[in-house]
């Protein structure tokens, strides 16, 4: 049986272990995952107290439109109506847009390393594939510029960057959107944009009618805890969304998940007190490291990369038979670090206890 040609440089996206086989495996009573960035928190109430009430109908397909979430999805954000997507998760939405755009013969730019998403699904469409090295984990924007042509149809932007955590400067972002062809898209992954000092913003919706080639995407997977679910969005020009809708399957978001996220979208004390309570247990963690001379990347997220004396693998290893899972740099592009997504506080501080052994280890202070 033949696949596409393309997918012979490609390999299915490598689950992380499960917590229940970790914990047979270590015989652990507690897990704590910090490897995928979800919302330690939960969700909003309104979701877990109200969801499966409302939705009682299962054998009727759900409104492919997401009609109602759609209606106070643009009521929440200013914006018509037409210029949503909704995707099974953002992932989704990545894979469609790629599918839109991209084939054998053009390109899409991207940094390097940055959300892996964006590479997999290019190389499945056949399109090139432009990378950029990030600096000090931030996109080169000037280096991204220098490698637009006359082939390239996608640029992508993530800001805050997935593994980083690092957000562009506004200014930065702003004249890279005036520089870049006004026929070249560019996607801004907003994944994490929930979480950024609202000072940063780049209030891109509030500008979007400027550059009509911009497209936002962002979710309800991290900051509004709903990942399970699987909801994501994506904001664009009418025409753009005209196109990307030819490719969207009709049914892809469900009747529960579009519910889910009608019920979590109004409840910003939620989001108020998730941002809040991530921020001040990240700045503990940041001055914990401060302490034992661990560097790490600057991050407008919910996870810290961090820079490790050892490999990242071996600091994986060692967390994960304590009961931890984080995700090695050596996976991301980045060696020698750890990703940690920002946990509970009494999760955290056990963390440190743990890394500070292992920093008096390493230095052969035990
Ligand atoms: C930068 C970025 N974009 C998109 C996604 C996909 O999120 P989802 O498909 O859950 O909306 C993630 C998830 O980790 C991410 O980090």
């Amino acid at each position: 049986m033949h696949g596409k040609k393309t997918l012979s440089q490609l390999s299915p996206y490598q689950q992380g272990k499960q917590t229940e086989d970790i914990q047979r495996e270590y015989g652990l009573e507690k897990i704590v995952k910090l490897s995928s960035n979800e919302n330690p928190f939960g969700n909003s109430s309104e979701v877990s107290e109200n969801l499966l009430p409302q939705t009682s109908t299962f054998n009727i397909y759900p409104d492919g439109h997401a009609s109602d979430l759609r209606t106070e999805m643009a009521k929440k954000l200013h914006i018509n109506e037409d210029e949503l997507v909704f995707g099974n998760g953002s992932d989704e939405l990545v894979q469609i847009i790629s599918r839109t755009f991209l084939e054998p013969g053009v390109n899409a730019v991207m940094a390097t390393p940055t959300f892996p998403q964006y590479k997999h699904h290019a190389t499945i469409e056949g399109a090139s594939i432009k990378e950029v090295p990030t600096t000090s984990g931030y996109h080169d924007l000037g280096g991204m510029l220098e490698a637009i042509d006359e082939d390239t149809r996608i640029v992508w932007i993530c800001s805050p960057d997935n593994p980083t955590g690092t957000l562009l400067p506004k200014a930065a972002f702003y004249n890279f959107m005036d520089q870049c062809p006004k026929e070249v898209l560019v996607i801004l992954d907003e994944a994490y944009y929930e979480y950024i000092n609202p000072a940063l913003d780049f209030d891109i919706l509030e500008n979007r009618s400027r550059y009509k080639n911009i497209v936002i995407l962002r979710t309800f997977s991290k900051a509004y805890g709903l990942a399970g679910l699987r909801v994501g969005y994506g904001v664009m020009d009418e025409a753009i969304a005209a196109k990307v809708n030819i490719v969207r399957s009709p049914f892809n978001t469900t009747s529960i998940t579009q519910q889910a996220a009608l019920l979590a979208m109004h409840d910003d004390q939620f989001i108020e007190d998730t941002v809040r309570k991530n921020r001040s247990t990240m700045r503990d963690f940041q001055v914990f490291l401060d302490g034992i001379g661990w560097s790490y990347y600057d991050s407008q997220a919910n996870f810290l990369l961090i820079a490790t004396p050892i490999s990242g693998t071996e600091v994986s290893d060692y967390l994960l038979k304590n009961g931890y899972i984080i995700r090695p740099g050596e996976l991301l592009g980045y060696p020698n670090t750890i990703r940690v997504t920002i946990g509970l506080e009494t999760d955290m501080k056990q963390l440190q206890d743990l890394l500070e052994q292992l920093h008096l280890h390493v230095n052969n202070e035990v």
